[in-house]
């Protein structure tokens, strides 16, 4: 087997998203928390992850923050919802981490622990002055997830906080503020798939502390998180790069970019908390899993026009499929 790039536990949680040899978008919602076993380990068995690029992720958030604050937005009507996301979201990390998370509380006091990032807090829920910053900002400082909150009213469902510094070709800024419909309206044929319209209804039906999930996945050339609207320009060389790129280099550079998608309805607010967790793989190594390499070459080369052209990959998708099939053992 050739020798990974990436840290072996990238490789051994990485959501391989692919469950047949073609894909079309579909309403792929699932109840959260199943572990799904792949044949390089697992993942999925806790709502939120924490893997070796915990701390570096994070400190790539609050470089991007302090950069460009549009990333961060709290409609005053969400405030409650704000603070409902951070005590689920420190609950579930305390679930899933016990030696390292910790969350009680005594009469109206909480107290947070976060072994890893050397944070200690009390806080008493909706005083914001007992926190550093606001409660979604705080708790989005130490998740490796993107975070939007929707608001349900009137019938529909709209996106009126968030915490976003990893988006995948789309503007936190942009879109805040905006319906379930709208935010999907660039995506070429999705609508009139129904595909949109189920998941809303879907979503608006979910009950208090219920949590579902689903995958997506793109491509990406580099490791770069951070791959929104807003540095497009940034990543004009690193296009012009690839194609100079040899072999060598093309399979380190490209990679298999692929989000974890968690919706959990808030019990105290009723809002929707939707979490965006990113994982990235190189080509060299999603290679070294034979089944992977396979499947991944199959669905790109069959993958209609009009998708290859969304996701951003119709200038490369051919040399991918031909670099994996050129692997074979
Ligand atoms: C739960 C069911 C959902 C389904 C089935 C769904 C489906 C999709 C699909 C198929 C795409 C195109 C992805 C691609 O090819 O890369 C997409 C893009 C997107 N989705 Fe969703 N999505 C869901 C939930 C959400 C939620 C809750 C939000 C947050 C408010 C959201 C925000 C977005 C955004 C911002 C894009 C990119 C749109 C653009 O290009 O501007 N999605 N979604």
């Amino acid at each position: 087997m050739r020798t990974p790039v990436s840290g072996p536990d990238l490789l051994a949680t990485f959501p391989f998203p692919y469950s047949a040899d073609t894909y079309r978008y579909s309403t792929n919602l699932e109840p959260a928390g199943t572990p799904v076993r792949t044949p390089s380990g697992q993942w999925g068995e806790s709502v939120l992850h924490i893997d070796g690029e915990y701390t570096h992720e994070l400190a790539e958030r609050r470089r991007i923050l302090a950069a460009d604050p549009t990333r961060h937005a709290v409609l005053p009507h969400m405030r409650i919802a704000a603070w409902d996301t951070m005590l689920a979201l420190m609950t579930e990390l305390a679930t899933a981490y016990p030696a390292t998370m910790s969350l009680t509380h005594d009469g109206e006091t909480w107290h947070w622990h976060n072994e890893l990032l050397s944070i200690t807090q009390d806080f008493v829920v909706g005083d914001e002055s007992s926190l550093p910053c606001d409660p979604l900002a705080f708790i989005a400082g130490q998740v490796q997830d993107d975070i939007v909150l929707l608001d349900q009213r009137d019938g529909d469902l709209f996106a009126d906080a968030g915490v976003v510094t990893f988006a995948a070709g789309w503007s936190f800024g942009f879109d805040v503020g905006m319906t379930f419909l709208e935010i999907h309206g660039p995506v070429p044929g999705l609508r009139e798939s129904g595909v949109i319209t189920r998941a809303r209804e879907f979503l608006m039906r979910l009950q208090p502390n219920q949590i579902y999930r689903r995958t997506n996945w793109s491509m990406a050339i580099g490791r770069t998180l951070d791959v929104s609207v807003e540095t497009l320009p940034q990543r004009v060389p690193v296009r012009a790069a690839l194609h100079a790129a040899d072999d060598q280099t093309f399979g380190r550079m490209v990679h298999l970019r692929v989000e974890v998608q968690h919706l959990i309805r808030l019990a105290e607010s009723g809002a929707i908390c939707f979490l965006i967790r990113t994982y990235m793989l190189p080509l060299a190594d999603l290679a070294t899993v034979d089944a992977w390499r396979v499947r991944t070459a199959a669905v790109l080369a069959e993958l209609p026009d009009d998708i290859a052209e969304y996701k951003g990959i119709s200038g490369y998708r051919d040399r991918v499929v031909a670099w994996l099939l050129a692997r074979s053992r």
